[in-house]
């Protein structure tokens, strides 16, 4: 898949730089042709002779070097000559740079001209890579559309433990197989693909009175996971106090309060819910342990609120929600492809549990357990995001809701993971006891106006909550 590949890997600054040889050396055995790129931070971890042996390549290192400008090594040849660039280990300090779209650097000014699709692997301290700043830099990149692989947790260099681990280099290769594989050829500027979208629904040639037209909802997320991490971080008032002035809501028991004009008729709501099926075979199948009881409720919440809403489910043994349109699907690649059908949507809320990975190879026939034979291996493969495809897609839902199903450091990986999928609520719970398929849930609603911990509800009442929340919101 990787053959004829070109790959431009800058190298940053980080502990973790001598990683980038093993994947350099990964995709060079893959077939793809790789030119590495070490930034000055870079360079004080790998040297330019080990990055050039391994790649095969001369490498690019200087913006102000008139040899390598000469040799087709300049930033507007790297920006144009490669098919994906990949930024591992990404510093903080890079993805600062990134986001605001410095280029005094060779790789900065390369990752401002090039059209191709990104992808980072951050790798830092866990301290770091927690600061608000890091976070929203995150955000405003992810909401670009670059795409992101870890970092992971662990232990770090300093003996410290936390997440910032830069992902492992086979997790990086399958990473860029999935970017390269999956279509998104608009994933480097979203923005302009939905701005040229808007424009040719109104039928304007891509402009309103001179400036580009963008629908909204287009930029909320990054806006939003900001403006969650300021809410969090911030002295002062409470997070929660901020939510409840913010988001007025009902009673804690998540009664509808008296008189509630909410409405949601006229709106298309998107929900995903259920496992998904990874075929092995035709008889055997990867899945988990998700009920689609949360998700079937709050499909049934909105319906009742008068939206139209196309329920996109995985294998479930619930009825189906009354009057709410239930696409049924087994895989994520089925499922993201029923959404992706359903679009326009006003608001769309993933809650069904994606699997992961599937099987990178799907036997055509059931595969034979033989007398005294080692148990076959599996291997397995990425799998699309689809909440974050949703988040960056040319037609995005204007509210996009993902949940977040943590063990622990709940709300911390909900502002994290708000960021990285860039949605603009996350719906955090913690799944340490037995949630999933459990009739009751604790969640916490993470949003640009905060973070509000809700009281343990039936499902039934967590799902009204959430229909009024998004009901306000599209009001
Ligand atoms: O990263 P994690 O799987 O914990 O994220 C959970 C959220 O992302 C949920 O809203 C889930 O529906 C969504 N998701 C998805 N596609 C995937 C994985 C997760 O839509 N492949």
């Amino acid at each position: 898949m990787l053959r004829g590949k070109r790959i431009l890997l800058i190298v940053s600054g980080s502990v973790a730089a001598y990683k980038a040889l093993e994947l350099a050396r990964l995709l060079g055995k893959a077939g793809a042709s790789v030119t590495g790129l070490l930034t000055p931070g870079g360079a004080r971890f790998v040297t330019p002779h080990a990055l050039q042996a391994i790649t095969n390549r001369p490498l690019a290192q200087d913006l102000w070097s008139l040899e390598e400008e000469g040799e087709g090594r300049g930033h507007i040849a790297l920006a144009r000559g490669h098919d994906l660039v990949v930024v591992a280990p990404a510093s903080a300090d890079r993805l600062a740079r990134m986001a605001a779209g410095l280029s005094d650097d060779l790789a900065g000014a390369a990752l401002l001209a090039t059209q191709a699709p990104v992808l980072v692997a951050p790798a830092m301290n866990w301290a770091m890579w927690a600061h608000p700043a890091t976070v929203a830099n995150a955000a405003i990149l992810a909401n670009r559309g670059v795409r992101f692989v870890g970092p992971e947790e662990g232990l770090m260099a300093e003996a410290e433990s936390g997440t910032g681990r830069l992902a492992e280099p086979p997790a990086i290769l399958a990473a860029i197989e999935a970017v390269l594989q999956n279509s998104f050829p608009d994933a480097a500027n979203p923005e302009l693909e939905a701005a040229l979208d808007a424009a040719i629904a109104a039928g304007e040639g891509g402009e309103e009175d001179g400036a580009p037209v963008f629908p909204t909802g287009v930029g909320s997320a990054a806006a939003a996971a900001v403006a969650a991490v300021a809410a969090v971080a911030a002295p002062g008032p409470s997070p929660a106090a901020l939510a409840d002035t913010a988001m007025p809501d009902a009673d804690e028991a998540g009664a509808e309060p008296a008189g509630d004009p909410l409405s949601l008729v006229g709106r298309h709501v998107l929900v995903t819910s259920g496992p998904t099926q990874e075929a092995i075979d035709p008889v055997r199948f990867l899945a988990n342990r998700s009920s689609g009881r949360q998700g079937h409720a709050i499909a049934a919440a909105l319906a009742a609120l008068g939206a139209r809403v196309t329920l996109v489910s995985g294998p479930v043994a619930l009825a189906d929600p009354p009057e709410v349109e239930v696409v049924r699907v087994e895989s994520a690649r089925d499922m993201l492809a029923a959404c992706e059908a359903a679009l326009p949507a006003d608001a769309a809320v993933c809650a069904a549990a994606v699997a992961d990975w599937r099987p990178a190879e799907v036997g055509t026939a059931k595969i034979k357990k033989r007398e005294g034979a080692a148990p076959p291996s599996l291997t397995l493969m990425p799998n699309p995001d689809i909440l974050a495809t949703l988040s960056h897609h040319a037609r995005r839902p204007g509210l996009v809701v993902g949940f977040a199903a943590e063990t622990e450091a709940v709300v911390e990986n909900a502002v994290s993971k708000l960021a990285r999928k860039g949605c603009d609520w996350i719906v955090a719970n913690d799944v340490s006891g037995d949630v999933m398929g459990g009739r009751e849930n604790t969640v916490h609603l993470v949003s640009a106006a905060g973070v509000e911990d809700w009281p343990t509800l039936p499902k039934e009442a967590v799902a009204e909550r959430l229909a009024r929340r998004i009901a306000e919101a599209l009001a």
